[in-house]
């Protein structure tokens, strides 16, 4: 392989292999590192959803991009089981049981040797590695042992658990230590920063001092040009107009747009939406909700059982409240370009937010961007990393089913100035820290370590 100065690590490559030709992969890492990756003409280490090994290293888009291959057991034992039924829900508040199984470790002990390979080979000498999420936590150490030359830094996408929480994982230390290989360690929002802090020092028995200078957080955005060129494109608003007439035209258009993930509070949603409609206080004639619910890793049962429970609600809603050629709820379960997601964003009133745990929530950032000086009214859970820069946001509680209730008729409510003025703050909150922005800051402190101890809290 050519060897290259800045290298990104991530379990999934910014393309997928489907039927033999190259997607855009789901969700919101590939969203924003892909970006960063191809502005520094960097390479990217990752698995192309493919269990053909015989790719070989190729460019995609200015970047380089390194295959590394899973074997269906790997897929089954790292991917499903130890990343999506251990992991994903014990950084997500234990929403469904997060399962422990030796297998599953040994998979993953086995899946992170082979990336941390591959990116070493990949890395030339004196090269800055960039880890992403909670697939690779063991790679930042195994590419220490190897490599003193590289400078490492490691990046959590999703949310950290509180220390009683993370004690529960029987392989705690190994990942903790995995993740320490670093140089410097991110995470979303200074909280998670803080537990992330509080595990190694408890479960290590680290000094508070050393991790405050390298264990920091760097709130991830979007490409603002990118949404900003999507939103100003007259194809993508002739889209839009489309969009809204195959609706039906309503009075209200509220949408959704998740991968179809339980943390995402989809349900919770719903159940708002049809107790409103029962209520009276919103008009099943006037308005509908079209809910975007992108597949996701549909070999998990969780996954399984959320995506019946979800048809089978939005049946029943549609059921009770539909007439012959107007639904009040359009359900897609599909993914779309990132040109059609922009042109729902333009054609919509409301956007429902209202994920129980989310690292970030990138739709939320791409809607206000969208929406500049359009107005409209974004519903947005707190418990949405987004909450806390997004402050013009209605925010809620999407557990307390009054308040969600509240917010959702609030968002219809709105004035046309004071939808305008929020939408506009929000818009100018993301624009002043875009996603290069984000990249820029962690690479500084990668690179000057002092300078972030300096900074820390
Ligand atoms: N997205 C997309 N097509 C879709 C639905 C979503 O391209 O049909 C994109 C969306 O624009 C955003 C990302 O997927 O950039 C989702 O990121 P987010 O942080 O909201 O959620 P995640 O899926 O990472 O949990
Ligand atoms: C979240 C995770 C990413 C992941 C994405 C899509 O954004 O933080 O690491 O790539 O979801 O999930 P998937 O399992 O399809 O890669």
């Amino acid at each position: 392989t050519d060897r290259h100065a800045f290298v990104v690590v991530a379990n999934r490559l910014p393309v997928d292999r489907i039927d033999g030709a190259w997607e855009a992969s789901p969700g919101g890492l590939v969203s924003a590192v892909a970006p960063v990756v191809r502005e520094q003409a960097g390479a990217w280490v990752g698995w192309a959803n493919t269990h053909d090994d015989s790719l070989e290293p190729f460019d995609f888009d200015g970047m380089s991009l390194v295959p590394v291959s899973l074997s269906h057991d790997e897929h089954q034992q790292y991917y499903e089981g130890f990343c999506n039924a251990t992991l994903w829900p014990l950084h997500h508040d234990l929403i469904v049981a997060p399962q422990y199984h030796r297998s599953w470790w040994r998979a993953y002990r086995e899946v992170n040797a082979r990336f941390a390979q591959a990116a070493v080979e990949a890395a030339e000498t004196g090269a800055t590695v960039w880890v992403h999420d909670y697939h690779l936590q063991l790679v930042p150490a195994m590419i220490r042992a190897q490599r003193p030359d590289i400078r490492i830094g490691y990046f959590c996408h999703i949310p950290f658990p509180p220390v009683e929480q993370m004690a529960q994982l029987p392989w705690r230390d190994e990942i903790l230590r995995g993740l320490l290989g670093a140089d410097v360690i991110g995470l979303q929002r200074e909280a998670d920063a803080a537990k992330a802090r509080q595990a190694m020092q408890k479960v290590l028995g680290m000094d508070p001092e050393e991790l405050r200078g390298r264990v920091g957080s760097y709130p991830i955005s979007i490409d603002v040009d990118e949404i900003r060129a999507a939103a100003e494109s007259p194809a993508v608003q002739e889209m839009a107009r489309c969009f809204r007439r195959d609706l039906g035209d309503p009075a209200t258009l509220m949408i959704g747009v998740d991968r179809l993930d339980y943390s995402k509070g989809i349900l919770h949603r719903l159940w708002s939406f049809e107790e409103l409609i029962d209520d009276g206080r919103l008009d099943a004639r006037g308005t509908c909700l079209a809910q975007i619910a992108v597949p996701s890793r549909e070999g998990v049962r969780a996954y399984q059982d959320l995506r019946d429970e979800v048809e089978h609600t939005v049946g029943r809603i549609n059921g009770r409240f539909s007439t012959l050629g107007r639904d009040v709820i359009h359900y897609s379960h599909h993914s779309y370009s990132t040109e059609e997601a922009v042109a729902l964003y333009l054609a919509a009133d409301v956007l429902l937010v209202t994920s129980l745990r989310d690292g970030m929530n990138l739709v939320a950032k791409e809607f206000a961007t969208a929406r500049r000086g359009r107005g409209g009214a974004l519903v947005l859970s707190e418990f949405a990393g987004a909450a806390e820069e997004l402050d013009q946001a209605i925010v809620v509680n999407p557990h307390d089913r009054a308040a969600l209730k509240a917010a959702i008729h609030h968002a219809t409510m709105l004035s046309e100035d004071e939808a305008r003025r929020r939408m506009d703050a929000m818009a100018d909150t993301v624009a002043a820290f875009d996603v290069r922005r984000w990249a820029q800051a962690f690479l500084h402190d990668l690179r000057d370590p002092a300078s972030a101890a300096a900074l820390s809290p």
